[in-house]
């Protein structure tokens, strides 16, 4: 089965944890487009959306999607979001599509995290993919020392302006073997906006594949 199959199947069956007349929490990124595509059919049955980013929000409003402002919703009852990678305790790494920060928020605003991937994103410890971690411009390279002081490797995302105005460096060579004790590290970096790992707000289910996958720790 090819990725682009899987990431089809895994964002299929997110569409079943949609919840009429709510609001939709949704991510960002190839496996979240599927999403975005099933959700038009549903779109006389739901409220609108929240995104994540200028792209997922372009996509739902060429489908007829009302995009709505989090601050005006509250809380989700429901985020769909793909990521980089996903550890057996459902702890992932995300951001490869630049858009960590976002996601971060409206995963911390549902009362349900439904994370939806391929079957390479699954790993047994984090670290493989590269770790982003988004920053105020200006403090790109006082970050990017104290991200070498804790064992990693800042590669600048050059080129790349996130859609807060921000940069991107994906930190290499990391095994993260405590996840939640290295997104407090990170986050108390001066200057850190956002890091891609989702830790502390895991995901509450992971569909790989199309299929539901159990939580093992
Ligand atoms: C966007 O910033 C990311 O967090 C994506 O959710 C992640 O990169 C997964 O993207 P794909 O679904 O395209 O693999």
């Amino acid at each position: 089965m090819s990725k682009d199959h899987e990431k089809r199947l895994s964002a299929e069956k997110a569409l079943a944890y949609v919840e009429k007349g709510s609001v939709v929490g949704v991510g960002t990124g190839s496996t979240v487009a599927f999403f975005i595509d099933g959700l038009a059919d549903l779109r006389h049955d739901i409220e609108g959306a929240v995104s994540s980013s200028e792209q997922s929000t372009a996509r739902l409003r060429a489908l007829g999607i009302p995009v709505l402002d989090l601050n005006a919703v509250g809380t989700v009852p429901l985020y769909v979001d793909g990521a980089d990678e996903c550890d057996p305790g459902n702890r992932l790494i995300k951001g490869g599509g630049a858009a960590l920060t976002r996601e971060k928020i409206i995963a911390e605003a549902a009362d349900r995290f439904v994370c939806v991937i391929d079957a390479a994103k699954q790993v047994d410890v984090l670290g493989r993919f590269p770790l982003p971690v988004e920053v105020v411009p200006m403090a790109r390279s006082l970050v990017a020392r104290a991200l070498v002081g804790i064992g990693g490797q800042p590669v600048w995302r050059e080129g790349v302006t996130t859609d807060n105005g921000n940069w991107i460096l994906d930190v290499h060579h990391l095994r993260i073997v405590d996840p939640v004790g290295l997104e407090a590290r990170i986050n108390q970096i001066p200057g850190v906006v956002s890091v891609g790992l989702f830790a502390r707000r895991a995901a509450d289910e992971v569909i790989v594949a199309g299929q539901v996958r159990s939580v093992a720790m």
